[in-house]
This record gives structure tokens, sequence and C-alpha cells, in this order.
């Protein structure tokens, strides 16, 4: 393991010394385990170190604060607590634990157990390896369940037989590792899993929790692989019961990949993307939209987030059919596109091949979208308007005749307002 530690620098390096030292000081033994350790052999960048503490996680976290002087979050019930540094690492600490499920798809009892314990617990072989962080220790890896074999030849391989129905999110979890390292379900894994699924145990999960495992799942780099293999093991009827996906549904996500990239690398500055919504939007497009609303307020989406999917559905046919004409104007463009998110935006632009569209949908973003008025309300003012909703009517009418081209400079917009203020009175 030791080569692997030297793989570590900069500020992870100096958290897990500084670890180390908390582990000794205060005689906890404490491990690096899960996806960082996971991702540690593997040699990929992950920045949400795991630590499972023997003792008491929350007393740990609390000294290890101290010493990086970072804010500290408790989580009392559960025995953990996460450490919020600047930038992009996070420190996951934990009591290592034993977990008893005391029923299909429930929430396990969890008692205080030792780190055999809290690796058996786990849910796959990859996941249930351990290396202490102590100076010296640092050697030699924990591996009951030979993650290590199964991380070299690319296997996802469950701990025990009634491990997906202790846990069905982990038949979601199972796909989404799998995919997302290129490797494979192991036989026994999946048969266990298919059998899980033809069992009906996805329909016992909580539904909040399958929408956090299909979030992450769309989250991934390729997630039209992920949903490829999760309908091919699942179907997506535990999304919702009428819900399929077949060439149309993975064309739309070939299309939204692209999409993303060209947004991506053409507005650096807007707001990045929620891309698992435009996802999950598209996934959802072909139900009906009393469905849909039925689905997302199942799955308990934010207000923000069930919006913007049900603005496409009820939308997305009118717009498409109206901006794939030649000639629209700019002004029609601007006030179709301006109260829709960007999400909303890209899914209409992948949804179709229209050059029209795609061109439309271009302006709007390079130009109209941030076009400003010379005029101000002050300038209103000057004029003799006095404030109120007449305002908002002018600017709108100047804007129009802006992104129309009919004014260009501060003099033009002035005239306008002035003969608007001439047909109004
Ligand atoms: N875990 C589990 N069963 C679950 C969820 C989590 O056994 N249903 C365990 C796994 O050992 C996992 C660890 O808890 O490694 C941390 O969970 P999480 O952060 O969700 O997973 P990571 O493995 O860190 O995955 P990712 O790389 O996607 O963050």
């Amino acid at each position: 393991m030791k080569k692997y530690f030297k793989k570590i620098t900069g500020e992870l390096k100096e958290i897990i010394i500084l670890a180390a030292e908390v582990s000794r000081e205060a005689n906890m033994p404490a491990y690096l385990v899960g996806g960082f350790l996971r991702d540690l052999i593997l040699g990929v960048k992950n920045f949400d170190i795991d630590i499972a503490v023997e003792g008491s996680g929350i007393i740990f976290a609390q000294r290890l604060a101290k010493k990086l002087k970072s804010e500290l979050r408790v989580h009392e019930r559960f025995g953990t607590a996460t450490l919020i540094l600047d930038g992009l690492l996070k420190v996951d600490i934990a009591t290592t634990r034993k977990e008893k499920y005391p029923c299909c798809a429930c929430l396990p009892v969890v008692s205080c157990g030792l780190l055999e314990d809290d690796l058996m617990r786990r849910d796959f072989t990859i996941n249930a390896m351990a290396v202490s962080i102590v100076r010296g220790d640092e050697q030699k890896l924990i591996d009951p369940f030979g993650g290590r074999d199964d991380l070299s030849a690319g296997r996802i391989r469950i701990l025990h037989d009634l491990s997906f129905k202790d846990d069905p999110t982990r038949i979601l979890r199972a796909i989404r590792f799998e995919q997302r390292f290129n490797f494979k379900i192991e036989p026994k894994t999946l048969f266990l899993l298919e059998d899980a699924v033809k069992n009906g145990l996805l329909d016992k999960v909580s539904p909040h929790r399958i929408r956090d495992e299909l979030v992450l799942m769309l989250k991934e780099h390729d997630p039209l692989k992920q949903v490829k293999r999760l309908n091919n093991l699942c179907a997506l009827s535990f999304i919702s019961k009428k819900l399929k996906a077949g060439k149309s549904t993975y064309d739309l996500f070939k299309s939204i990949d692209k999409e993303i990239l060209w947004f991506t690398k053409n507005f650096p500055a807007h707001r990045q993307l929620d891309t698992w919504l435009i996802y999950f939007t598209a996934l959802l497009a072909p139900l009906a939209p009393g469905e849909i609303k039925k689905t997302t307020s199942r799955l308990g989406l934010r207000k923000g987030e069930e919006k913007r999917i049900i603005s496409y559905c009820q939308s997305s046919r009118r717009l498409i059919q109206f901006l794939s004409k030649k000639g629209v104007l700019p002004s029609r463009i601007f006030f179709m596109l301006e109260p829709l998110s960007y999400e909303t935006i890209i899914l209409l632009k992948s949804a179709s091949q229209n050059k029209y569209l795609k061109r439309y949908i271009t302006d709007f973003l390079e130009i109209y979208n941030g076009m400003r008025l010379y005029v101000s309300g002050n300038d209103l003012h000057g004029l003799g308007v006095l404030p109120g909703p007449r305002y908002q009517k002018i600017f709108a009418k100047v804007l129009e005749a802006k992104l129309n081209g009919k004014v260009r400079t501060l003099q033009g917009e002035l005239g306008l307002i002035r003969e608007l203020i001439k047909i109004t009175d």
C-alpha cells in the first residue's frame, strides 16, 4: 500500500498526516476506507476522503477539525461527521459500526462495531477494504473479501447473498460502478441482482432513495451507458409504471451529450448546468403530462427541478414547431426563450435537428440574451414619464425594436421612447 500513499500529495496528504496525529493522540485506530481507498488503488482522483474510526468518529472529527481549522457538520444519530474544507475537498468521518436490516429495504439498525464489522456491512468487495492511516501501518491492506483482486479483475461483487435484499439501492449502485469503471458484475452477483429485480425489490425502496441513486447515475460521465444497462437489467417501471426507454431516448441522450459540450465550451461564464436534470427530463419526456407530475412529486424533486421538467414537457412541441420555421423575428425568439432555464433550452436544441432552430438558439445565447438597453429609468424620468408599470412596457418595446435591429444607438432608443410616449399620452 505504501506506493499508493506516495501518490497522495498536497492538501490531501496534509489532512491524512494530521488525521494520523489525531489517531495516535486520541488512541483511536483510524482507517482510510470506502470509495477513497478504492480510487486511490485505481489511481482515480477522489476528493472525498472516507475515514472510519474505532472509538468515536465524532470526537475524532472534532479534533481533526481543530487542527485543520475547518467547519464541522456532526450527525449525532449516525456517529458521523463531515469536515468542510475550502475548494473541492471533503472528509467524511464515521465510527466503525455494525448494521442489521430488520426487513427488506428498511433502514438498518446501527450499533458500534469493530473495523471488520464495518467492512462487512458494505456493498461491494471493492468498497470493503481499509488501510490504517498511521505511518508504518500503512503498508497493510485490510481486505477480508478479496476487493483488491476484484479491482484488478474489474469485478463488482457483493459480500453475501442477502445484500440486495437488505438494501436494494445496491442494485443501482452495482450498475453505476460497473459502468463507471468499465467493470463487469460477476455472475453470481448478477444472478442475485436479477432475482432481486424479478422479485420487485426496487419497488420497496423509498422514492427519495431511488431519486438520489438516479441522480448519481445521471451525474456519471456517460449517462447513456448507465441508462442502457439500467434499462436492460431492471427496466424502468420502478421509476414510473409506464416508463420505457428505447432508441429515441438513447438518440436524445447522445444529442444532449453534444449540446452540453457545446454549451460549456462556448459559454464558460454562464452558471453550471444541472446536466443530470437535462437527462432526467429526456427520460421522462415520453410520459403523459399527468404521469410526469405524479413521478416528480413522488420522487420528491425540488420545486425548481420539477418546474424545469414540466416546463419542457409542456412546451417543447409548440416551441420546436415555432422555432423550426425560417425568418422568425429575433424579438419573438427572445421572448420565447428568455423565460426558460438553460437546461430547457439545451434540451430543445438537442431534441430537434432543424437548422433554423439550432441557429435561433445559438443567436439567443450569443447575442439576444446579453443585449442591454442604453436607456435607463432616469432617461424615462427625464422625458417626463412617472415611475410605474408603464416603464416595463416601454422598455419591452424598445428592447423588441433593438433585437430586431430597428434601433441601435442611445439616440435611436430615446427617439423611439418619445414616439411611444406620444402614442400612449
Ligand atoms: N455504502 C454501502 N451501501 C450503500 C451506500 C454506501 O455499503 N448503499 C458504503 C460503501 O462502502 C461506500 C461507502 O459506504 O464505499 C461510501 O458511500 P458513498 O459515498 O455513497 O460511495 P463511494 O464508494 O464513495 O462512491 P462515489 O465514488 O460514487 O462517491
